[in-house]
Order: structure tokens, then sequence, then C-alpha cells
């Protein structure tokens, strides 16, 4: 049997990433991770070569790509903090969009034949009724969605001109740890809502804030689809299998197709800790639409992907035990 190249995970010492590349090495794949450490941690990658630096380094990028024959890229690289990406889009466009621009120079160049690309649901912005399939109409709302969704387009037209398949996985919103409490979400100054509400559990902050008690909605607080990471992380390893079999380029919904509220979510936590979270009402949060949630049969159906974990409660529950973790850790 012939060995396969390594696959090469851009970011895979962040928050998602990591899970992937847990997964991956379980599965027996070879795997070098490239993350600058800017918001990743060295601890979160196991089992994988960890080389530090940026993707937009095209000189260090090009080494690795012909040093291990890589013919397959994970790029999860990106800054992914909405109100930083309103406050600063130039760093956006320069981090998510122009290093992925950078890095798919050097793929093509160097005969890279597969791309699973993380992109997010905020490249649809409001969309009408709340509820988003691959064919809405893409108006993101902030740069972050902007710099993902060029980089969306950056795929396609380099496909279509006898480049590298990819997938592109539009992510709902992401929560939860490693059920095995491996890694989790270390992320420093953290804004969503699970993490920030984890964490005013622990009484590392205050309390959590509920933006927005207005909007109609059954409790009148923002809906949105939580996935559990780990299910994300397999529909990166269907993704991977489904290229790997010859399927065609394909941009897919990762969402388990129902959402709750910021209340329903504040009440896992709670049951999770065994006592209330904290909570404040405030004014809604600029730029945040009432309900976004996925229409999300296409992933199933073309990448066979079956979520496990779709249940808000392991999501608080391992969140929590995650957070937990890092308190003990200091
Ligand atoms: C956004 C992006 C998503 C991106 C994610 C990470 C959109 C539509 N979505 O998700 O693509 O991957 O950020 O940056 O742009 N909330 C509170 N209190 C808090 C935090 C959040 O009430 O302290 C509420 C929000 O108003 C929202 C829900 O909780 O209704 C989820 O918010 P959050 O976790 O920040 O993620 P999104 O903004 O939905």
């Amino acid at each position: 049997m012939t060995t396969l190249p390594p696959i090469l995970v851009t970011g895979g010492a962040g928050y998602i990433g990591a899970h992937v590349v847990l997964k991956l090495v379980e599965r027996g794949h070879r795997v070098i991770v490239l993350d600058d450490l800017s918001t990743g941690f060295r601890e979160a990658v196991q089992g994988a070569a960890l080389v530090v630096g940026n993707v937009g380094d095209a000189t260090l990028v090009r080494g690795l790509l012909n040093e291990h024959h890589i013919d397959t890229v994970l790029h999860f690289a990106a800054r992914t903090i909405v109100p930083e990406s309103v406050a600063d889009p130039l760093r956006y466009y320069g981090n998510n969009t122009c290093a992925t621009r950078s890095l798919l120079a050097e793929c093509a160049a160097a005969g890279v034949r597969r791309i699973v690309f993380s992109s997010t649901a905020a490249v649809y912005g409001i969309p009408a009724g709340g509820k988003a399939d691959e064919g809405t109409p893409t108006a993101p709302i902030n740069p972050y969605g902007s710099s993902k969704l060029m980089s969306e387009w950056m795929l396609r037209d380099l496909a279509a001109a006898g480049g590298p398949r990819y997938v592109a996985l539009r992510y709902f919103n992401v929560a939860g740890c490693d059920p095995a409490g491996r890694i989790g979400q270390s992320t420093k100054n953290a804004t969503l809502l699970v993490k920030v509400a984890c964490e005013a559990a622990l009484g590392k902050r205050a309390q959590v804030a509920i933006f927005g008690t207005d909007y109609a909605t059954p409790d009148g607080t923002g809906v949105r689809d939580y996935i559990h990471v780990d299910d994300l992380a397999a529909a990166h390893l269907d993704a991977l299998a489904y290229l790997r079999d010859g399927g065609e380029s394909a941009v897919l919904n990762v969402g388990y197709g129902h959402g709750y509220s910021v209340r329903e979510v504040l009440a896992a936590v709670a049951r999770a800790h065994g006592a209330p979270i904290p909570a404040v009402e405030q004014p809604r949060r600029a730029g945040d639409p009432p309900v976004l949630v996925a229409q999300a049969d296409r992933i199933s159906s073309v990448l066979g992907w079956k979520p496990r974990f779709d249940d808000l409660d392991v999501i608080a529950r391992t969140s929590l035990a995650w957070e937990r973790r890092l308190e003990r850790a200091g």
C-alpha cells in the first residue's frame, strides 16, 4: 500500500482546526499544522507536526507543499471575531482574503488537488425568514463575512480554471468541546454566547449580557443554529473522503436545521452547571440577525454527514467541562 502524503491544516491550533486535527490523527492520517499561534495554542495540536508560521508567507507555504508532496489542504487560518472585523476591516481582508489568495496561488503552483475551506453562515447576512440554504443570496453585513465570501469566490474561480477541487463548509454557530475532554475552546476575550455563558457560570466574568429581548422570536431573544464542534469536525473528514472519491466542488451549510434562543442556551448551561447563570438584559447588538438557522439537508445528501451531538445539553456540558478544566489549569 502506498503511503498518502500528509494533509496540510492551516490554523490547526485554533478551536475548530484542532478538533479536526484530532479526528484526522485518530483515523490514521498524517497531518502537518501551519499556525502562527496568534490565537491558537501549541498544546491543542496533538499527534501532528506543528510549523509555526503564517499562511500568507508564500515562501514558507511553498516549501511545505513541495517538501511533503502535499495534495490536500484544510484551510482554517483566519480571524473570526465579527465586531473586530467591523473595527479593523483591512486586517480581516488581509488575514482572511489576501492570505487565502496567497495560499491558493501556492496550492495551484504545487499541484494541490483538494481543499476544504472553513467558511461561515455570516456570508448570508440577514436572510429573509432567518433560514438559509446554499442557494440563498449571499449578502454579508460585516467584513468578516465578506472576507470569507471573497475566499469562496477565489476557490470557485480557481477550480473552474482547472485548479484544486474544493468543499467550502459554511458553519453556523459552532459550540461545545471534545466530548473526551482533551481539547476545547481556549479563546481569550471570548465573545461567543456559549463560551461567555460558561465563563459567567464559573465566576470568570460577573454576568452574561442578553443582547436584545424584543426580537420577533418566541421568547424575544436571538435564535441560532448551535452545532457541536465534534459534528463539525466530522463534516471535514466527510468532505475529505468525498473529494478523494472524486466528488465535484461543493458549498455546504453545516448546521442542524433548527435553532435555540439565547435564553434556551443560558438554561442549558444552567442545567449543566446546576445553578442559574447571572444574566442581564441589554439592547440589541448591532448587526445581529434575529434568527439564523441552516437549511441543512444538502450536506447529508452530498457527504453522507450524520451528526451525533444534536443536543444543546451535550453542547453545554462539554463546554462547561472544558471551562472547568481551564480554571483548574489556572
Ligand atoms: C457570529 C457570526 C458567525 C461567526 C461567529 C464568530 C453572523 C451572522 N454570525 O455569530 O458567522 O462564526 O460570530 O465570530 O455574523 N449573544 C448574547 N450575549 C453574548 C453573546 C451573544 O446575547 O454575550 C447573542 C447574540 O446576540 C446572538 C447569539 O447570542 O443572538 C449568538 O451570538 P454569538 O455567539 O456572538 O455568535 P453570532 O453573532 O451568531
